[in-house]
């Protein structure tokens, strides 16, 4: 600890700025899962909520609701209808509201899990159908992510497959700004947004191999390992929440923290 006034308080607020992952720490297995494909989720905006949402294979029209980690790991849900089937693995829930891809279709679904009310958004020009995934090992045309400056929606263009990311206003629930990361979706397995970039692995989803700031509009020199090869990667999301990573990964489902940011910290 510097000595020349500054709190660790300060020090901890510098390093909550804008971030860069550099690799993963802490692996922790939390579960097997019945189901190779599957996404699990917690709120990444409402701070209190401990609730699990599990959506298994990648399709269906309903989705598991646990209360904790606990009724997670004692198998104890209710079932929620989420009213249009779902495609691939790339949800999110937030703010109370689950986001999906209604399947066959070029439109990303808004369901607020108290109201059950459902609102949708239409993507023009977005591969959405005939098996051309933005995101293949996963069967994803569409992913939600979350992080530090809200959410974005993850897609690949029907002109020339180019991964694009549009920022979404929760609001007015539309995107307010796209951007082309010019990389081809045929090199990405997986892709996560943490701190307004863009972290894409390699089609066997060992390592994170592309990265592109997002604010900045420009590619990032970074890459580090994930996973060893071999089974399906079904999802990999990061929750600007608790900083984790959260995988389906072969079956079982596991959390990462991402490591930034200082390791120094670590040792406080
Ligand atoms: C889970 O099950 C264990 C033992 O069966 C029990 O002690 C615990 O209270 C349960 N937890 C929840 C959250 O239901
Ligand atoms: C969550 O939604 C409520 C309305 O349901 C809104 O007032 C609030 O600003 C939203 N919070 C976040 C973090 O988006
Ligand atoms: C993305 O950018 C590349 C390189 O500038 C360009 O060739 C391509 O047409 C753009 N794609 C879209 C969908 O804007
Ligand atoms: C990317 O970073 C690596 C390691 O820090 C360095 O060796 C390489 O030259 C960098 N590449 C570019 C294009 O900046």
């Amino acid at each position: 600890i510097p000595n020349d006034g500054t709190s660790l308080k300060d020090m901890m607020k510098s390093h909550e700025k804008p971030c860069l992952i550099k690799s993963l720490i802490n692996p922790r297995e939390v579960s097997e899962m019945e189901s190779t494909f599957g996404s699990w989720m917690k709120d990444t905006a409402l701070l209190h909520d401990e609730r699990i949402w599990v959506a298994e294979h990648f399709s269906g029209r309903v989705v598991k609701e646990y209360k904790s980690i606990g009724s997670f790991q004692n198998a104890s849900f209710t079932m929620v209808d989420v009213r249009k089937f779902f495609q691939g693995c790339g949800h999110t829930v937030h703010n109370g509201s689950l986001y999906y891809h209604i399947a066959g279709t070029p439109t990303i679904a808004r369901f607020h899990f108290e109201t059950r009310r459902l609102h949708t958004l239409t993507m023009d020009n977005a591969l959405h159908h005939s098996l051309a995934y933005l995101l293949q090992n996963s069967k994803t045309y569409f992913k939600v992510a979350a992080d530090e400056n809200g959410l974005w929606l993850i897609f690949a263009s029907d002109v020339d497959d180019s991964i694009m990311v549009g920022q979404l206003d929760q609001k007015t629930f539309s995107i307010t700004s796209y951007i082309n990361t010019t990389y081809p979706r045929g090199k990405a397995g997986n892709a996560f947004i943490a701190c307004g970039v863009l972290y894409v692995t390699d089609t066997k989803d060992t390592r994170v191999s592309f990265a592109f700031d997002l604010l900045k509009g420009k590619p990032v020199n970074v890459t580090f390992d994930l996973r060893p090869p071999g089974g399906v990667l079904a999802m990999l999301s990061y929750s600007p929440k608790d900083r984790h990573l959260y995988m389906w990964d072969n079956g079982y489902v596991k959390l990462y923290v991402v490591a930034p940011w200082e390791t120094t910290l670590y040792m406080f």
